[in-house]
């Protein structure tokens, strides 16, 4: 007897990306499914271990230039995509809130649970800003922030951006123009092109939480598909530069024979030895190129901040008016 799918516990979306990703050669996974509970908690920890820089970088920028960001927009209000509670969200609302003023923080998330605790956090910590969060999907096209008091920031941290590949950043950055308006502006942070051993490494780490991170998705596949025959430990995490594209590309490895049958779809799958799942791109930018994409899409250049070492770079976009 299978019951599994009226199963309320069965995300649909997992159900999709697997059966679209899993039969591909070579089998993919969207980025989004790392990041469940462990993933999240697994993450954080990578942005603390000594090979990962980017936070550290973006942290850097933030911290030297939050006051110049908050005065080139002279935003009204910001609106962050993917609520954040991080040091880096601390220190833009700090430096808006002593700019004075009327200003408002939205953070907007997919998740409920995200979005509750850090508005609450948030709000409890700047008493002089509003915090208005917002329950949506950025991939929602109709999504406007129009209503919102101007001039609007957008941002967008963490070289998150990184995820997406061309069409996907292209489709991306037409949504930001779109949510905003003319003269609105967009904060970016990306990671650089840098010497790929330094690269590998950062995904790579000796302590291996970024491969416990990558493993961790094997776990997510389990236990959301009721996959029998399937375990993390049969997997070895890859890292690996694609110079082509110019991007980390995190795999995983059989490291085994695998024979799965996931309950929930009522689909078997296989993977031989050796064989490998694609379960994260990193791209890292050019400044001219990545500029060139945000112009494309309507947003132009107006002021860009790297660390001290040039590693990573955060990117204040206007909407053309
Ligand atoms: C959260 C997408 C910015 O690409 O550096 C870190 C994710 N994966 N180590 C990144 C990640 C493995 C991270 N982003």
């Amino acid at each position: 007897m299978t019951t599994s799918q009226s199963d309320a516990s069965v995300n649909p979306e997992l159900v999709a990306d697997a059966v679209v990703g899993l039969w591909q050669d070579p089998p993919v996974l969207p980025a989004k499914w790392l990041y469940d509970k462990r993933g999240s908690e697994l993450f954080d920890e990578i942005t603390r271990l000594p090979e990962y820089y980017p936070t550290r970088r973006e942290t850097e920028i933030l911290r030297g230039h939050s006051g110049d960001i908050a005065r080139h927009s002279g935003a009204r209000t910001m609106i962050e995509l993917g609520s954040g509670t991080s040091e880096k969200t601390r220190l833009l609302l700090q430096a808006f809130s002593d700019r004075g003023g009327d200003f408002t923080y939205v953070p907007l998330d997919v998740s409920v649970e995200m979005l509750t605790s850090a508005a609450e956090q948030l709000a409890a910590e700047f008493p002089a800003i509003t915090v208005e969060p917002l329950h949506a999907d950025f991939g929602d096209p109709a999504l406007s922030l129009a209503h919102h008091r101007g001039p609007r920031m957008a941002i967008f941290l963490g070289g998150t951006i990184g995820n997406l590949d061309t069409g996907e950043r292209a489709d991306f950055f037409r949504r930001i123009t779109g949510a905003l308006r003319p003269g609105d502006f967009f904060l970016l942070g990306a990671d650089l092109i840098k010497d790929s051993g330094r690269l590998i490494a950062a995904y790579n780490d000796r302590a291996g939480v970024t491969a416990d991170f990558n493993r961790n998705v094997i776990e997510v596949l389990r236990t959301g598909l009721a996959a029998r025959g399937l375990y993390a430990d049969d997997f070895d995490h890859i890292a690996r530069w694609n110079p082509a594209e110019h991007r980390i590309e995190m795999w995983l490895r059989a490291r085994r024979n695998v024979f799965a049958e996931f309950g929930t779809i009522e689909r078997s799958w296989t993977l031989p030895k050796g064989a490998e799942i694609l379960t994260e791109i990193s791209t890292k930018f050019d400044l001219d190129t990545l500029h060139d994409e945000l112009a494309v899409a309507g947003l132009h250049r107006h002021h860009t901040w790297t660390d001290q070492a040039g590693d990573f770079a955060v990117l204040l976009s206007q909407v053309a008016g």
